[in-house]
């Protein structure tokens, strides 16, 4: 059985650069594995579906079953996508045999001020409706597997957290 590394947070909080990271370091370990971007995702694989909540809970429950099927194969997958509520993401934990949720916690006041992509400045202009942060709800993860602190952590610090995690409990082996 493979494993599946779940990146949550908000768009611009380190998702994209932090599971491109460690999806090339699982390369690395000889592990077969496949990287399944939000932004990915909704141009090729969910262009039927909306922002809103229900929407995008069938969004984050059905990559949670993509992600089983590759586990079963022995394909690590890992994921990132704002995956906003609590029910959609318990669903995968109860589903995949080993769900590692990674928390990519940083605040809004800081997202807005980096906005590399200038969306949250559309959203607070309201020409993006339902942006997560600003118009729409994020409901923080309970219990993550693990927290990156992307607002103060530098990026090497947080892939270093995330590798130190899948050492220390088996899913990489030196
Ligand atoms: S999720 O909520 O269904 O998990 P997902 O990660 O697939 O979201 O997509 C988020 C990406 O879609 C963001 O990175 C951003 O580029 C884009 N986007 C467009 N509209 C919105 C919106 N209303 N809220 C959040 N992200 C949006």
């Amino acid at each position: 059985m493979s494993f599946t590394v779940w990146f949550t947070g908000f768009s611009g909080a380190g998702k994209t650069t932090l599971s491109s990271a460690i999806y090339k370091e699982i390369l690395k370990y000889g592990l077969p594995a496949e990287l399944l971007d939000g932004d990915v995702i909704r141009s090729n694989f969910a262009q039927d579906l909306t922002y809103s909540k229900e929407h995008r809970n069938i969004n984050v429950t059905r990559i949670g079953f993509l992600s089983k099927l590759l586990n079963k194969h022995g394909v690590v997958s890992v994921v990132a996508m704002i995956s906003p509520y609590h029910v959609a993401r318990e669903e995968n934990k109860k589903n995949i045999t080993n769900y590692i949720e990674v928390y990519c916690n940083c605040s809004v006041s800081h997202l807005k001020k980096r906005d590399p992509k200038g969306l949250y400045a559309k959203a607070v202009r309201g020409e993006i409706k339902n942006f997560t942060g600003i118009s729409d709800e994020y409901e923080e993860p309970e219990s993550p597997s693990l927290v990156v602190n992307t607002e103060y952590e530098t990026v090497d610090e947080s892939i270093s957290k995330i590798i130190d995690y899948l050492k220390n409990n088996g899913f990489l082996v030196d």
